[in-house]
C-alpha cells in the first residue's frame, strides 16, 4: 500500500510540474503572437500556412515573420497589399495557381534569400511581357514547372544579382540565348532538367564565372563542341540525344569532376579537356562500338571481302586520355567489341569500371597499365572468350564481375593472381573446377579447369549456371569462403570432401537445382554453416546434421523427402529460424513428431500454405495441407488398421480353433475305427 501511495504523490506532483510548465509556456507564446491568428501554424518568427485552401494570403499575420511557408494553395495574385512582409527571408509559394505579381513587388524584401514559385502559373505572368522587378537579395530561386519556355526567364532574371541557386527544370525551354543569365551573374548552380533544349548559343553560361553545376539532363541537345567551361565542376548531359561530346582543344585546366553522359548516342568516346580533375564519368547506355577518340563524325561502313568494316575518315586522334584522377567510369550497354590494354594507360586512380553489356569478345591488362587502383571490375553480358591478367597488374582488385560469358578455356591460374580477390562473380559460362592436388597447378596455360584453391583472400565465389560436372576434392582449400553458390548445375558430383578447408569460414551455401539424388558430403563438419539451399534437387533423405549445426535458414523445396528422420529435426531445431519445404511428397502420419514440433517451436516456415503431405484412405492416396494434419486423425487411420488386425486375428483364432476342433474328432474317429479292428 505505501509504495503505492508515494508513485500517486509522484505522479501528482508531475502533473502540477506540467500544468505550471505548459501555463508558463502560454505566456511566453502569447509574447509572440499578440493577436489571435489565422489557421496557420507559428513557430517563433515561421508562418506555415501551407495545404488550406487559402485563396489570399491571411490578412492577420504578424509583419515580423521570417519564413512564409503559403505553399499548395490556390493563391492567383501576389501584391503588395498582402505580402508586405519586409523582413521575410524565405518565401515558399510553391503548387499555386499564381499568374499575376505586382511588379517591384520583391524590391523592399531586403532580406528575401529564397524565393521559391515552382508549380504556377507564370507562363501567363511572363506573356505580359512585364518584368517582376529587381530580386536584389535573392539567392535561391526556383520556378520549375511553370510552363515557361523561352525568353520567358528573363522577365524574372534581369535584376537578380545575388542568385545563386537556379530551378528551371519542367519547363518547356528550347532555347538558352547568350543572355538569359546576364542580370544573374553570381549563378553558381543551374537546373535545367527535363525541359526540351536544342540549342546552346555560345557564350550562354562563359559569362558566369562562379557557374559550378549545370543540369542539362533529359533535353534535346545533339551535340556539344568546343565545350570550354572550365570552371564547371559537374555537368549532367544524361537523357539528351548527344552523339559527341568534344572540348575545345587547349591547354587549359579545367575544374570537371563530374561528367554525365548516361543514356545519349554517342558514338565514340569524347574528347575530354587535356587537363583535368575529373572523377566521375558515366558512359552507359550510349553506341560506343570502340574506346576510340574522333574529332570527326564521319564514319563510313561498306562491305569487302564479304565482311564489314569499318573506317573512321577523319583525323582519329586516337587520344592518349589522360583522366589521372578518374575514379568511376561506366561503359556499360554500348557496343564495345575490344579494347585495347593501352586504353588503361591514363587510369592510373580508376577504382570502378563498369563495361558490362558489350560486345568484348576479349580482355587482357598488362603490366605498361596495370590498373593499380581499381577494385570493382565488371565484364559480365559480354561474349568474353579470352581473359588474361599478366603478373603483378590489378593488385587491388576485390570484385570481379564476368557473369553471362562463354569463358571456358581460361589460364587455370589466373584468379591466383589476384591478391586482393573478395568476390567472384563467374555465374553462366562454362568453367570447370580443379582439386586442390590437380596435377598442372603451377604452369598457367590453358587448362580445362581452373583453380579456386589457394586463393585466401576469396569470400564469395558464384559458379551457378556453369554446367559444371563435378567438385573435386579441396576445390576451395586454402580460401576464406563465406559464401559459395554452385547452383544450376544439374548433375554435379560433389566430392565427399570437397568443401574441406571451408569449415570455418562458410556461411551460405546453395547447392539449388543440381538434380542431386543425395548428399554424401558432411554439411554437418561445415559448424559456420548458416544458410542452406538444396531445393530443386531429388534428395530422399535429410542430410544428417550433429548436434552441433548452427544452420538458421534451410530450404528443402521441391525435393522428394518422404520422412524427416526426427533426430536431425531435432538437431537442427536448436538453431533453425527457417525452413522451406513445400513441393516434397511427405507422409502426413510419418512426420508427427515433426508437425508438433514446427507447432510448439517459433520456426518460420514461409511456404507453410504450400506444404502438403500425402496419406492413404480407402485405398486412396490423398494430400492435405500440413497444418489441417490432427493426431486423432493419424489415430483414426491407426484404429481402422487396428479394426483390420482385429478381424484377421478373429478370423486366425476362429480357424484355430476349427482345426483344433477337427483335430479333436478326427483322433476319436480314429480311435472309434481301431476299436473295431481290435
Ligand atoms: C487576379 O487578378 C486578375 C486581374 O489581374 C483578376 O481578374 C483576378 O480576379 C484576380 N484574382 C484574384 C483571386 O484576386
Ligand atoms: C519600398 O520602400 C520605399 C522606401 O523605403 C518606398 O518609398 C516604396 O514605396 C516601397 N515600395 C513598395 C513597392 O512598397
Ligand atoms: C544549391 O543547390 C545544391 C544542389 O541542388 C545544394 O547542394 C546547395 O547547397 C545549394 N546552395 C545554396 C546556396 O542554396
Ligand atoms: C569559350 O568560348 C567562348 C566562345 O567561343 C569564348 O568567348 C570564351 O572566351 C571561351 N572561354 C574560355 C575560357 O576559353
Ligand atoms: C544526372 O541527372 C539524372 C536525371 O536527373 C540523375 O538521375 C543523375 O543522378 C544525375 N547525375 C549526376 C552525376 O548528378
Ligand atoms: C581504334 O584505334 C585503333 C588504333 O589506332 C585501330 O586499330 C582500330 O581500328 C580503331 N577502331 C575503330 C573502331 O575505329
Ligand atoms: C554495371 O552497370 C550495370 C548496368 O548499368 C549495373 O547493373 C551493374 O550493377 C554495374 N556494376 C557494378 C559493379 O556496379
Ligand atoms: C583467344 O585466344 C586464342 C588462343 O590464345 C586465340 O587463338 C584467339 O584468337 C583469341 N580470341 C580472341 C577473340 O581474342
Ligand atoms: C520443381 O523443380 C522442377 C525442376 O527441377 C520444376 O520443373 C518444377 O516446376 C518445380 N516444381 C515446383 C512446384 O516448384
Amino acid at each position: 500500500m505505501r509504495p503505492q501511495g508515494k508513485v500517486t504523490l509522484y505522479k501528482s506532483t508531475m502533473g502540477v510540474c506540467l500544468w505550471l510548465f505548459l501555463a508558463f509556456m502560454n505566456e511566453a507564446t502569447a509574447t509572440f503572437r499578440p493577436r489571435q491568428l489565422s489557421p496557420c501554424q507559428v513557430v517563433h518568427m515561421n508562418v506555415y500556412c501551407n495545404d488550406m485552401n487559402l485563396r489570399t494570403v491571411p490578412a492577420e499575420l504578424p509583419p515580423d515573420i521570417h519564413i512564409l511557408d503559403l505553399s499548395q494553395n490556390h493563391l492567383q495574385n501576389l501584391t503588395q497589399e498582402f505580402l508586405a512582409f519586409y523582413t521575410i527571408h524565405h518565401l515558399n509559394l510553391h503548387s499555386n495557381k499564381i499568374q499575376f505579381i505586382q511588379p517591384g513587388l520583391f524590391r523592399n524584401m531586403t532580406n528575401l534569400q529564397e524565393l521559391d514559385l515552382s508549380r504556377n502559373y507564370l507562363d501567363i505572368f511572363a506573356a505580359s511581357k512585364t518584368d517582376v522587378g529587381p530580386l536584389s537579395t535573392v539567392k535561391r530561386l526556383s520556378l520549375s514547372g511553370n510552363g515557361l519556355y523561352t525568353g520567358m526567364t528573363d522577365f524574372f532574371l534581369r535584376d537578380a544579382p545575388s542568385l545563386v541557386n537556379l530551378s528551371l527544370d519542367g519547363n518547356s525551354i528550347t532555347k538558352i540565348s547568350k543572355d538569359t543569365f546576364s542580370g544573374s551573374l553570381a549563378l553558381r548552380n543551374i537546373d535545367l532538367h527535363n525541359n526540351v533544349i536544342l540549342e546552346i548559343e555560345e557564350g550562354a553560361f562563359e559569362s558566369l564565372a562562379d557557374l559550378s553545376e549545370l543540369d542539362l539532363s533529359t533535353n534535346s541537345i545533339t551535340c556539344i563542341t568546343d565545350f570550354n567551361l572550365s570552371q564547371l565542376k559537374l555537368l549532367n548531359l544524361s537523357r539528351n540525344s548527344l552523339e559527341s561530346f568534344q572540348t575545345m582543344d587547349s591547354d587549359l585546366e579545367y575544374e570537371l569532376q563530374h561528367l554525365d553522359l548516361r543514356e545519349n548516342k554517342i558514338h565514340y568516346f569524347p574528347v575530354l579537356p587535356r587537363k583535368n580533375k575529373l572523377l566521375y564519368l558515366d558512359l552507359s547506355r550510349n553506341l560506343m562500338r570502340s574506346v576510340n577518340t574522333t574529332s570527326l563524325m564521319e564514319e563510313l561502313e561498306y562491305i569487302r571481302d564479304g565482311r564489314f568494316t569499318t573506317h573512321a575518315l577523319s583525323c582519329s586522334k586516337n587520344a592518349h586520355n589522360d583522366l589521372p584522377r578518374l575514379l568511376y567510369l561506366d561503359m556499360s550497354y554500348n557496343q564495345i567489341k575490344s579494347i585495347s590494354a593501352s586504353f588503361f594507360r591514363g587510369l592510373e586512380a580508376l577504382e570502378v569500371l563498369n563495361l558490362s553489356n558489350n560486345c568484348l569478345e576479349a580482355f587482357s591488362v598488362d603490366r605498361s597499365s596495370p590498373l593499380d587502383s581499381l577494385k570493382t571490375l565488371d565484364l559480365s553480358f559480354n561474349v568474353l572468350q579470352n581473359l588474361s591478367f599478366e603478373e603483378n597488374t590489378l593488385r587491388l582488385l576485390e570484385e570481379l564481375h564476368l557473369m553471362g560469358n562463354i569463358l571456358s578455356f581460361i589460364d587455370p591460374t589466373i584468379f591466383r593472381r589476384l591478391p586482393r580477390i573478395r568476390e567472384l562473380h563467374l555465374q553462366q559460362n562454362f568453367l570447370s573446377v580443379c582439386g586442390s592436388h590437380h596435377q598442372r597447378g603451377h604452369r598457367s596455360q590453358a587448362g580445362d579447369c581452373i583453380f579456386f584453391s589457394s586463393i585466401p583472400t576469396l569470400r564469395r565465389l558464384y559458379l551457378s549456371g556453369n554446367n559444371l560436372q563435378s567438385v573435386p576434392q579441396g576445390a576451395f582449400h586454402g580460401t576464406s569462403l563465406w559464401l559459395l553458390d554452385l547452383s544450376g548445375n544439374p548433375g554435379l558430383d560433389i566430392h565427399k570432401n570437397a568443401f574441406s578447408g571451408l569449415e570455418p569460414s562458410l556461411t551460405h551455401l546453395s547447392l539449388r537445382e543440381n538434380d542431386l539424388p543425395v548428399l554424401s558430403t558432411d554439411l554437418s563438419l561445415l559448424s559456420g554453416l548458416r544458410d542452406v539451399d538444396l531445393s530443386m534437387n531429388r534428395l530422399t533423405t535429410l542430410p544428417l546434421w550433429n548436434k552441433e549445426s548452427s544452420i538458421e535458414a534451410l530450404n528443402l523445396q521441391n525435393n522428394s523427402l518422404v520422412t524427416l528422420e526426427y533426430s536431425t529435426v531435432l538437431a537442427l531445431e536448436k538453431t533453425l529460424k527457417t525452413l522451406y519445404l513445400g513441393s516434397n511428397p511427405l507422409s502426413c502420419c510419418g512426420n508427427l513428431q515433426f508437425l508438433h514440433m514446427v507447432r510448439r517451436s517459433s520456426l518460420d516456415i514461409p511456404d507453410l500454405a504450400s506444404v502438403t503431405c500425402q496419406y492413404t484412405q480407402n485405398s486412396e492416396r490423398k494430400e492435405m495441407s500440413i497444418e489441417s494434419v490432427e493426431q486423432e486423425h493419424c489415430e483414426t487411420l491407426d484404429r481402422k488398421s487396428l479394426g483390420i488386425i482385429i478381424i484377421i486375428i478373429t478370423a486366425l483364432v476362429l480357424i484355430a480353433v476349427l482345426v483344433l476342433l477337427s483335430k479333436i474328432c478326427h483322433p476319436r474317429r480314429h480311435r472309434l475305427r481301431g476299436s473295431f479292428k481290435a
